[in-house]
């Protein structure tokens, strides 16, 4: 794995009012992915974005859309959301009884598959389905909103997890509070795809915010080595 960090912005903060341009304006600005939310009001307390606007977003950019599912039932959509465009599709551990199932239908269409955990979730269980996956998400707030404040805890897990991927090419994403004040924090724990919707999307000055969280990521990343 390449040990450069990946930022990801959330369009969750974004104007979902003119989308594709925001879309178009990250890219510009320098992100490596684009981070997309989608929420049902079941797993998680707000609904968001659909298989169809993802394949409307998707002409706006040539980067890679990773596509975060907090829905439950989530494999129901996985072909939908293959097909709008997604790169990435992240389940939940714990949107269903099996997570294995979900994993090998996403590589079964092609794409890479992601699982993520909520603050709460221990690490164990991921711990057999290391050989499925091409990334881990490790969400440092409850999901569902975004603005939320980091949650510290999150940080053992995350160097646990950054262990038991041990030489395996998975990607360790992180997704919550994560601001130029922060991303040190989790970096130096081991993360590498850095998720951020209102650190990005604050004040408009997109690149500027790329910029600095990158920054920040990369200078604990070398203190750390
Ligand atoms: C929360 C979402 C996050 C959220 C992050 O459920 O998964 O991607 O948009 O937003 P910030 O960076 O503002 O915490
Ligand atoms: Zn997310």
């Amino acid at each position: 794995m390449s040990d450069d960090i990946i930022i990801a912005p959330s369009i969750l903060s974004a104007d979902f009012a003119k989308l594709g341009d925001e879309v178009q304006a990250i890219d510009r600005a320098g992100c490596d992915w684009i981070h997309v939310d989608v929420m049902d009001g079941h797993f998680v307390p707000n609904i968001t974005i659909g298989p169809d606007v993802v394949a409307a977003l998707r002409p706006h950019s040539d980067k890679l859309f990773d596509v975060h599912l907090m829905i439950a039932p989530c494999d129901p959509f996985i072909e939908a959301f293959a097909k709008a465009g997604s790169d990435l599709i992240t389940v939940h551990a714990e949107a269903g009884p099996h997570l294995d199932r979900s994993l090998q239908l996403i590589r079964s269409l092609g794409k890479k598959a992601g699982v993520s955990i909520t603050p709460s979730t221990p690490e164990s269980a991921i711990e057999y389905v290391l050989d499925k996956i091409d990334l881990v998400l490790v969400m440092t707030v409850n999901p569902g909103f975004g603005g939320q404040a980091f949650i510290p805890s999150q940080l053992d897990k995350i160097r646990a997890i950054r262990k038991m991927i041990g030489a395996r090419p998975i990607h360790l994403e992180v997704d919550g509070g994560i601001n130029a004040d922060t991303a040190p924090r989790v970096v130096a724990a081991g993360a590498n795809v850095i998720v951020a919707g209102s650190g990005v999307f604050k004040g408009g000055a997109y690149a500027d915010n790329i910029a600095a969280i990158r920054a920040a990521a990369m200078r604990a990343r070398a203190a750390a080595a």
